[in-house]
């Protein structure tokens, strides 16, 4: 709590707590058709909103593509100039020949990594995360990088707003619910966002009213990256140390979907070298980072069978470890559960401390949650609950915990929206 206010202050501290550009809370109302991209999970999402009022949202058309660890590390023109061919295929499928010449669509750009916004359709990317290190975007405006790829391909296409992903989430989530909300991300990273007063804002020079409320990325992934509040263990450290953004996103990577498997790799690796796992037995497959991806995880913790057969079958399939016994398949799906029962326990921390800090009354907190480790990670939500328990009692029966499905989708479309009202 006290980072979160240290961020709201200053710039340049542990959170960045960055303000989002996104003013009012929208309020089911809104009607109109928009182009949305989301860039920041394992694939590139593009689809074709449509915002129906009521609180209503059409059948969202959309199509994901795959980026290839080439585009995710090449130069950010390539990754770009490939997203935009994407935008013209679904314009393609979608719009075909129904857009007049001098027709522009609006598109929401939810790009989910750490920028500095300076206005709704503008953001300097501040870093990469989530194994993204393509050149020439650090310190660059991503709307205008977009921008110049969708014009050299002609593409009827106006990038109007830039949000988070999690900013997408809070919005979707206030497009259809009333109360207070908080939007987090439980997938390939993690971060949450909230809706805060202007005047608390104290970081931000601005004409707005200050009695309005602004959505803020508190970007928490980075939390403790000096490594000094949180237990951090050998294999923790071991993973940031071999990763390609050493002491940064340290409280991400305890918790997201992107490191629990290579944690339990690394835990496994220092069992099998004392002899305490597989009798010692490794294979090259072990050797090799992030081949233990976290959906084996998932597997492994719903292995109910008496023999733990699933869990038998992805170490032989995955490690080429056919001898092992059941003692060893126990330990594996051991360390699979404390390693997930970590990252939810620490989850429950960061929205706890949102909670706390905004002094919501539980009785009408309701978290709008989006991502694979929330959506498809054993217990993970069941996890979550009880460790709110601890930390409020029974009034934690009263919050709400909501996966909200196509949030960056249906967010980056409301951003688009707000961004043209807050210009007329
Ligand atoms: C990483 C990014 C953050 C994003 C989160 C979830 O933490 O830095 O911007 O919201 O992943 O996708």
């Amino acid at each position: 709590m006290k980072q979160l206010k240290n961020g709201l202050e200053k710039d340049g501290q542990s959170l960045s707590m960055v303000p989002s550009f996104v003013t009012g809370v929208p309020t089911g109302n809104e009607i109109g058709t928009y182009l949305t991209l989301d860039l920041g999970g394992t694939n590139l999402r593009v689809c074709k909103v449509i915002l129906e009022g009521g609180r209503k949202i059409g059948n969202i058309k959309g199509q994901l593509y795959e980026v290839s660890e080439d585009l995710k590390t090449g130069d950010v023109t390539i990754l770009f100039d490939f997203i935009a061919d994407c935008v013209k295929d679904l314009l393609l499928k979608e719009w075909g020949n129904n857009i007049q010449e001098n027709d522009k669509i609006d598109l929401g750009f939810t790009f989910s990594f750490p920028v500095i916004q300076t206005a709704i359709d503008k953001g300097i990317l501040l870093k990469w995360t989530k194994g993204f290190t393509c050149t020439g975007a650090v310190g660059n405006d991503i709307i205008s990088i977009l921008q110049k790829s969708l014009d050299r391909k002609s593409l009827p296409v106006k990038v109007t707003a830039l949000i988070n992903d999690t900013v997408g989430i809070a919005l979707a989530h206030a497009y259809y619910h009333s109360e207070v909300v908080l939007g987090a991300i439980l997938g390939t990273g993690t971060n949450g966002a909230y809706f805060e007063q202007l005047e608390n804002i104290k970081k931000l020079n601005h004409n707005f009213n200050p009695l309005d409320k602004m959505i803020i990325n508190i970007e928490w992934g980075a939390f403790d990256s000096e490594k000094v509040i949180l237990p951090i263990t050998q294999y923790d450290n071991k993973l940031d140390k071999e990763s390609n953004n050493p002491n940064s996103q340290i409280f991400e990577k305890l918790i997201s979907g992107m490191y629990l498997g290579e944690i339990t790799r690394n835990i496994m690796l220092y069992l099998i070298d004392r002899s305490l796992l597989f009798n010692g037995l490794s294979s090259e497959n072990f050797n090799k980072h992030y081949i233990f991806e976290t959906k084996y995880m998932s597997i492994i913790e719903s292995d109910n069978t008496e023999t733990l057969e699933n869990t038998k079958q992805i170490l032989e399939n995955l490690f080429h470890i056919s001898t092992t016994s059941l003692t060893d398949r126990q330990i594996v799906k051991r360390i699979c559960q404390l390693v997930g029962i970590r990252a939810s326990r620490l989850s429950s921390l960061a929205l706890a401390s949102i909670i706390s800090y905004c002094k919501m009354e539980k009785s009408k907190c309701c978290v709008g949650i989006d991502g694979s480790l929330f959506e498809k990670y054993p217990n993970f939500s069941v996890r979550m609950h009880n460790t709110l328990k601890e930390f409020f009692g029974e009034n934690a029966d009263k919050i709400g915990l909501h996966y909200t499905s196509n949030g960056s989708s249906i967010g980056a479309a409301l951003a688009a929206l707000l961004a043209n009202q807050s210009k007329l």
